[in-house]
């Protein structure tokens, strides 16, 4: 035998393939996003993303239990209010959507991980990230006045970490501030450092009601071109003081993932979007691709280019999958 049939030989076998396998996934990984309606006994499927579906507070103590049954670690919690107002008021209530649901899992699963987005989209009537000027741009710093609110209150509420996810300058740095002036210095900051512009979030914006009225949101997420600018975004937030990165989305983005991955000591995420979800899915369902096997092998890939943590709508399958 020659000397590169080495590498051969060492496939032939499951056993010493998954004993050399160099990147694991488990559950400890992954993180389950939920959307949150405001309401009463309400679960709504969400038509672009089959399976997963916006719940009202009242019914979260149940899948709580559940998601806590299947071993996920954390949920990330998404809100829709019922009503929105150009300035997002709703958003920083101490009775909001997120605040009740927030309160509703502690009180069935305390041991779930509560992350909390903190952004202003999903409350402003306009479906911006922020305050608008006249000309509808966003008002960085007074957008960032809101955002504070809004994450001492999901802090107040019993949250275990914030992430805040819109991309204005300088949210971090004042969110820190704000939440150790209130108390909550041991509340953690994943900060969505280095989120693209991207169209894969086109079935979140059905699902969150988020679909913006005009503009863009261009003028604060990033350019998908761009590269050494991630470097850049990710240095600022760490500055500003956040502890988890985030790249979003992810599998556009595995070259990013890497390079923030070898650049920073910090721990990092990925977020699996909801296009990437509705994609994996609408091929699964039509037959066209082998969904169980797509999803995992889409995650060993994400892992495998350098994220420590993975937000996904997969989340329940992946739980079940490794079991
Ligand atoms: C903003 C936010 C978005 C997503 C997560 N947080 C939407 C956006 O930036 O328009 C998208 C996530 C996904 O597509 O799954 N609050």
């Amino acid at each position: 035998m020659f000397p590169e049939h080495r590498p051969r030989r060492l496939r032939r076998n499951a056993a010493i393939r998954s004993m050399l396998r160099e990147t694991k996934v488990t559950t400890d990984d992954i993180i389950y996003p939920v959307f949150i309606k405001e309401g009463k006994s309400i679960k709504e499927p969400i038509e672009q993303m089959p399976d997963q579906f916006r719940y009202s507070p009242d019914n979260l103590g149940r899948i709580a239990k559940d998601i806590v049954s299947l071993g996920i670690p954390a949920v990330v919690l998404f809100g829709i209010p019922a009503k929105k107002d150009s300035l997002g008021t709703q958003s920083h209530n101490k009775d909001g959507v997120i605040q009740n649901a927030t309160r509703a899992i502690k009180d069935a699963a305390p041991d779930l991980f509560i992350i909390t987005d903190v952004c202003m989209c999903e409350y402003t009537d306009h479906g911006h990230c922020g305050v608008l000027d006249e000309k509808g741009y966003i008002i960085n710093d007074d957008t960032l006045e809101i955002l504070a609110q809004i994450a001492v209150s999901h802090a107040k509420a019993g949250c275990d970490m914030v992430a805040p996810s819109d991309m204005m300058d300088g949210r971090v740095g004042i969110i820190r501030d704000a939440l150790d002036d209130s108390g909550f210095d041991d509340i953690p900051i994943l900060s969505y450092a280095v989120k693209y512009a991207s169209s894969f979030y086109g079935p979140f914006r059905q699902a969150a009601g988020t679909t913006i009225a005009f503009g863009d949101r261009k003028t604060h997420q990033m350019d998908p071109a761009n590269v050494r600018e991630a470097l850049r975004e990710a240095r600022l937030d760490i500055d500003e003081g956040a502890d988890i990165l985030m790249v979003k989305p992810a599998m556009p983005y595995l070259d990013v993932l890497r390079v923030i991955a070898d650049e920073f000591e910090e721990p990092l995420c990925a977020y699996q979007v909801s296009g990437e979800y509705a994609m994996i899915k609408a091929a699964g369902m039509n037959g066209w691709l082998d969904e169980d096997a797509v999803v995992m092998e889409s995650i060993t890939s994400i892992k495998r280019a350098g994220a420590d943590l993975i937000i996904t709508y997969f989340a329940p399958k992946i739980a079940q999958l490794l079991r």
